[in-house]
């Protein structure tokens, strides 16, 4: 029998998507309030089972679940140090706390960003573990890096495992590695691998113009992969800029005349800027405003030294972005522009999370 399963902060359902990929579970609940978000989450899994509502006015079900996957959002983590558990910034911790407390799941994870594991709020989480609300579970927590999973992506997250099955469930193995240097894993999968193939030259600048109902209101879509290869219309000097930069370049091959003021005051840190990727890597972090390159490593990989004509001068699409996510071509999408972009930007790469959902079933059968 199929694992239940609740998803909580489900965003547009990207881990929910890896664990639909290895097969096995079987979603009954999940939590996401963002109404453009859920819809994607509802075109792809169903509107029966989400709730667009607050985590905090929504009551876990009345039943046991075997899995409860999700990440609270990142913002507002408090620094190492601060213990104060009646800080608001903890609420939404506490919000996926009293689901695992209410509904007592086999095992659980939490995703979040690498810079989590030095938290207040990790901490609090730890603190748990020993005689406090998570006192059934055994915990193991790391670091993993999405390209080991084979996602064309250097995604760093933390992995946290809660485990009731009487024993720690160990991180899952590295399925791949930089050009396959550890034994028995593949090369990390590449952007080539990832957008090969698809129109330098996106023939659309907007979204087609649909509507459905999802949670009795209108929102933009449904959208198939196709409707999301769409173009922007740089500035002459946005497009002047983008063809100094080289693959693994960035900020720092601009000529100074193309230089804002505020790069040229700063001349350390913030590499990835204006960054152009490479074809034969995997891409680096795809956040939430990838179609802008003053914000990352987001430029076409597509550049010729030697001939200006074999370039192509712009950012990766929501397409390219969505590929690069590892999200299938099969997977629609709910609203604007911007609100598409943040979801693909939020998300777990279905990969990660589908080499988890497969090593943690293992435990969850014997
Ligand atoms: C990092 S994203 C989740 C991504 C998701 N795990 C995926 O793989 O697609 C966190 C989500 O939490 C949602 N969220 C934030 N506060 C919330 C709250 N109080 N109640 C419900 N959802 C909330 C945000 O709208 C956002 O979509």
């Amino acid at each position: 029998m199929d694992a239940s399963m609740i998803d909580l902060f489900a965003g547009c359902g990207g881990m929910t998507e890896g664990f639909r990929q290895a097969g096995g579970y079987k979603p009954v609940m999940a939590v996401e309030w963002d109404p453009y978000a859920a819809s994607t989450y509802a075109a792809n899994f169903g509107e029966d089972h989400i709730r667009c509502a607050d985590i905090a006015e929504v009551d876990a079900p009345g039943i046991d679940v075997d899995v409860i996957i999700g990440g609270p959002p990142c913002q507002g983590f408090s620094n190492l140090g601060s213990k104060d558990v009646d800080d608001p910034r903890n609420k939404l911790w506490k919000q996926y706390l009293r689901f695992v407390t209410e509904t007592r799941p086999k095992v659980f994870v939490i995703e979040n960003v690498e810079r989590f594991r030095r938290s207040a709020e990790f901490e609090l989480l730890k603190q748990e573990e020993h005689g406090g609300l998570l006192d059934e579970y055994k915990l193991t927590s790391g670091l993993l890096l999405a390209a080991d999973y084979g996602v064309p992506q250097r995604r760093p997250r933390t992995i946290i495992i809660g485990s009731r099955l009487g024993k720690a469930i160990p991180l899952p193995p590295a399925t791949h590695s930089e050009n396959g240097r550890v034994p028995g894993t593949e090369p990390w999968r590449t952007v080539a691998d990832a957008i090969t193939g698809l129109p330098s030259k996106p023939a659309h600048t907007t979204l087609p113009t649909s509507t459905v109902r999802f949670f009795e209101r209108d929102v933009p879509g449904i959208f198939k992969a196709a409707d999301l290869h769409i173009g922007r219309q740089p500035t002459q000097r946005s497009l002047e800029r983008y063809d100094c930069i080289p693959p693994g370049g960035g900020r720092f091959d601009l000529p100074d005349h193309l230089l804002s003021n505020c790069w040229r005051n700063k001349r350390t840190g913030t590499t990835d800027v204006m960054g152009r990727m490479r074809w034969d890597r995997p891409s680096l972090t795809i956040r939430t405003e990838f179609f802008k390159p003053e914000k990352g490593q987001y430029l076409h990989p597509q550049w010729d030294p030697n001939d200006p004509q074999n370039r192509v001068n712009r950012v990766i699409t929501h397409l390219e972005a969505a590929r690069l996510q590892d999200f299938p071509v099969s997977f629609v999408w709910c609203g604007s522009k911007i609100e598409i972009a943040k979801q693909i930007g939020n998300a777990v790469p279905p990969g990660l999370a589908k080499a988890i959902a497969t090593h943690l079933r293992q435990y969850i059968e014997a």
